[in-house]
């Protein structure tokens, strides 16, 4: 595989996980060129990573939902492979505003599908969810448990975002892998780029980093009568960095051709479950910080548990976590003691 030559066009690139994915392509060798509309992200970002990596990757500001601009980069960039992360994920908003998430999450996809068949670029990753599987039958979750009819229409464009995938692969050239993330936290060792959350945050971990620098007045923890050891649900945080070099194993395993299939599906987390209380508990340790905190009652739509069975990604992929929620906490922190 000659890497020089290798560009990857990463759509979302200066988002939270795109961001991160952009240093480790870089940090490999790939020539990288990014698409971002900076509606949920920074320009600044860019500094940001050109700082870990010496690098300043390309940088096109374009809106997915015009399907000619699109077109015209195609046109214009000779592409290797698409890393594609642009979309919008508020699960609340996507209710409200279905017909925003599935232009966004849907057309957008549907036009970069339509320039890379159209233009001969046939390596695709995609980012998907755990919560295609909503509250899994059996946990740890493999690749092959049933998909759950979605709880929001944000989770909708991830399910469909899948299936309209898989038929493109059939119906041409494209391969394809669908990377289902489980929990992304916490951000680069160098405090250089990390989750930045637009207005009040909705995930538990930039909530925590921001209660504890006292933007925000106290943690409400949704429930503590699941039925776990502690009564708050579970989930699988996995650090961005060790997802964002999963995305590296996906696209040389596409780029020289060793996958099984033209469309595959792999899990990515920790393969460890922790419960909101445990979280609470390794971030005021990591931190050396109390954090306020108060129980209330269940969110609507949360599920109670979810963590990986990642053996598929450990073997096909070559992929493990290396970075354990403390390291993810700890990174996390430092970060949003950078921004306040
Ligand atoms: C959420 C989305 C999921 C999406 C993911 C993206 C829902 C129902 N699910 O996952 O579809 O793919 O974000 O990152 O929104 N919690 C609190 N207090 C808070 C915030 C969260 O107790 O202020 C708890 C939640 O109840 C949950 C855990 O923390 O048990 C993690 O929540 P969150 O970070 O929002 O992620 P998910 O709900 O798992």
């Amino acid at each position: 595989m000659n890497k020089e030559k290798t560009k990857i066009l990463v759509t979302g690139g200066l988002g939270f996980i795109g961001s991160h994915t952009v240093v480790e392509l870089q940090n490999e060798g790939f020539e990288v060129v990014i698409i971002d509309d900076l509606s949920n992200s920074k320009i600044e970002v860019l500094d940001g990573i050109t700082s870990i990596t010496g690098i300043k990757p390309e940088f096109v500001q374009l809106d997915l939902k015009d399907k000619n601009l699109v077109k015209d980069f195609f046109e214009n960039h000779k592409i290797n492979g698409v890393i594609h992360f642009a979309a919008s994920k508020a699960v609340g908003e996507s209710v409200e505003q279905p017909l925003k998430y599935y232009e966004n999450n849907i057309a957008t996809l549907v036009y970069l599908l339509q320039e890379m068949v159209k233009n001969e670029v046939y390596n695709f990753i995609f980012s998907s969810s755990c919560t295609v599987y909503g509250q899994a039958d059996e946990l740890p979750i493999t690749e092959n448990a049933p998909i759950k009819s979605a709880e929001s229409p944000y989770g909708n464009t991830k399910q469909m975002g899948e299936e309209i995938i898989t038929d493109t692969t059939k119906a041409s050239n494209l391969q394809a892998i669908a990377l289902r993330y489980f929990n992304p936290i916490g951000g680069h060792e160098s405090i250089k780029i990390g989750e930045l959350p637009i207005g009040v945050p909705q995930n538990l971990i930039p909530f925590v980093t921001q209660t504890a620098a006292g933007i925000r007045k106290e943690l409400l923890v949704f429930g503590d009568d699941y039925p776990t050891d502690d009564g708050t649900a579970i989930r699988d945080y996995i650090h961005v960095v060790d997802l964002a070099k999963a995305h590296i194993s996906a696209l040389k395993r596409l780029i020289t051709e060793s996958n099984k299939n033209k469309m595959e599906f792999f899990n990515i987390g920790t393969g460890k479950g922790s419960s909101v209380l445990e979280v609470i508990k390794a971030f005021e340790k990591v931190s050396n910080k109390k954090l306020n905190y108060k129980i209330v009652g269940r969110r609507e739509g949360d599920i109670v548990s979810a963590y990986a069975d990642t053996t598929l990604a450990n073997n096909e992929l070559d992929w493990y976590a290396k970075l354990t929620l403390e390291d993810a906490l700890e990174s996390a922190w430092k970060w949003q003691l950078k921004q306040v």
